[in-house]
């Protein structure tokens, strides 16, 4: 039996969360340049994004480029940029028939200008859609979005708006750039690599996560249906006792 038949589809995870990794080293043990990895990790995102919508998973949130990202060689930020261009361009479409909104977290306003025009252009066309949210992680880093959140919520204390007695989880969660989704049930990360690195900080608190020796371009909706399998084993317990739950 496939991961798809083992699904319990009345206990799916509202919303995934996920670190494409690994796209450099499945192009070098091929022999390529470490662009065609980031090319091929583009199919692996529309794949999981169909599985996600195909199964009902509401939510999909990638990391598609951190803040760190930035200091990569200024070529393949080049590349990654344009990647990103030309994906959006062509997928809007496809999205708007699978009936996929297109969101973008992130310090936007540091992409090149026909990034954020074209972003834009795509967010508006699907807005509407209601079957699956793919929120883009984009120059984005959980330290620089809880930054931002703390000065706006000291902007609004300054200005009178707001008493300090009234900063809580809600209010604060209030001003994250996830403020209009519910928090990850789980996170893969792919690529053997167990670590965070600045993604959902926050919103990760409870967050399952799933780690995969599968490299990001070899990732597919299986996989994607396996890490879910995984997660509907597991007893989330959120601080009680297992006697409590049961
Ligand atoms: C990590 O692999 C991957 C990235 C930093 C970029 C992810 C981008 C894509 C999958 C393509 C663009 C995405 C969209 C949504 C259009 P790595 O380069 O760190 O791999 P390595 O660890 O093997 O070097």
């Amino acid at each position: 039996m496939g991961f798809r038949e083992q699904l319990d589809i009345t206990r799916l995870p509202q919303h995934i969360a996920v670190i494409m990794d690994g796209n450099g080293r499945w192009a070098k043990n091929q022999g390529k340049i470490r662009h065609f990895g980031h090319e091929s990790g583009v199919l692996s995102v529309k794949d999981i994004v169909e599985g996600c919508a195909d199964i009902g998973v509401k939510y999909l949130t990638v990391y598609a480029f951190s803040t760190e990202n930035w200091n990569r060689p200024v070529e393949e930020v080049n590349a990654l940029m344009e990647l990103l261009i030309s994906t959006i361009n062509q997928e809007t479409a496809t999205l708007t028939k699978n009936n996929v909104r297109l969101n973008a977290i992130g310090d936007i306003s540091s992409l090149p200008e026909q990034c954020i025009h074209d972003l834009g252009e795509a967010m508006r066309k699907t807005a509407d859609n209601t079957r699956c949210t793919l929120t883009l992680a984009l120059s984005y880093s959980a330290k620089w979005e809880l930054v931002t959140a703390a000065k706006k919520l000291a902007a609004q204390v300054a200005e009178g708006k707001l008493n300090i007695e009234d900063i809580d989880e809600h209010s604060f969660s209030a001003q994250l750039t996830t403020h209009d989704m519910p928090e990850p049930e789980l996170m893969i990360r792919t690529s053997g690599e167990h670590r965070i690195s600045n993604f959902l900080l926050w919103q990760m608190a409870y967050t399952e996560f799933y780690f995969t020796d599968t490299l990001w371009p070899d990732f597919r909706r299986e996989d994607l249906f396996e890490a879910i399998v995984d997660f509907q084993k597991r007893e989330r317990r959120f601080g009680k006792t297992s006697e409590q739950l049961n």
